[in-house]
């Protein structure tokens, strides 16, 4: 379903986001870094458990380690700041003793619950005129995180968040058009004209774009991540770490 639509400054601020992996060397003052902080942890949580940690990434040989884990993302150590968002159930194990975890149920609202708070931050920090970067690409290296970060049981570098002030200014990515995912009362299969409509935009988004243009489709990108598991070893290290029964 679509329509006309209203804006107002915090519609504007979302749908100009774009992703920005190239920073000014000049630091984020610490008073917008709590405000970014604070902002996010205004989020909802599910049963009020807040189930969340950040670890604010400032040792630059870490950094160096992370950004290496991360498949060589330079922005992980280049960033002014960069922050790892942290599913955490550890710090409640120490409420309750008796606890029972390793259910899929609590891995599903740790992540749930810290990708709200993580988007709650990232919408703080480009309100301030930030741009950052969430980098998902740590998980490659989860198990050399976590001990990079000294990360107990119960927890989980879900992402990092890279950002400082903008050095790029990229074009934003075209999304789906709405009514490919908003339906009415039931789901709706995807129709063939309206995906070659859409891989055609972003086909020609792809090839124009100022930073490493390329030809390609929504649905060669989407091909070539879903044709094989991307992680496999994150299974056997959500067993190790206590999020699933082994
Ligand atoms: C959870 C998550 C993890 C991501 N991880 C990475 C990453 O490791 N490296 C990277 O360059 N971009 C990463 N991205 C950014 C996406 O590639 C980006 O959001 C997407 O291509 C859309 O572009 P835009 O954010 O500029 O609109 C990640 C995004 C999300 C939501």
């Amino acid at each position: 379903m679509t329509g006309n639509s209203i804006s107002n400054p915090v519609v504007e601020l979302l749908k100009s986001h774009r992703s920005v992996r190239a920073y000014e060397d000049r630091p984020v003052p610490e008073e917008i870094c709590q405000a970014i902080l604070e902002a996010a942890f205004a989020a909802s949580s599910s049963c009020f458990m807040q189930v969340t940690s950040v670890i604010r990434v400032k040792d630059p040989v870490k950094r160096e380690k992370l950004s290496v884990l991360a498949g060589h993302q330079k922005h992980v150590a280049l960033a002014p700041e960069f922050w790892v968002f942290v599913a955490d159930y550890h710090r409640n194990t120490k409420l309750a003793p008796d606890f029972d975890l390793g259910w899929s149920e609590q891995l599903l609202v740790g992540c749930t619950d810290t990708a709200i708070v993580a988007q709650n931050a990232f919408v703080a920090m480009e309100s301030f005129g930030l741009g950052g970067l969430y980098v998902g690409g740590l998980r490659n290296g989860i198990a050399e995180v976590a001990e990079l970060l000294e990360l107990p049981e119960h927890t989980l570098p879900l992402f990092g968040f890279a950002f400082g002030w903008p050095a790029e200014d990229n074009e934003q990515k075209p999304r789906l058009p709405m009514p490919m995912k908003v339906f009415v009362d039931k789901y709706e299969e995807v129709k063939k004209e309206d995906l070659a409509a859409y891989d055609r935009t972003l086909g020609d988004y792809f090839a124009h774009r100022r930073s490493h243009p390329k030809q390609s489709s929504f649905t060669q990108e989407v091909s070539a991540i879903m044709k094989r598991e991307r992680r496999p070893f994150v299974d056997a290290w959500l067993k190790k770490f206590g999020w699933l029964k082994g």
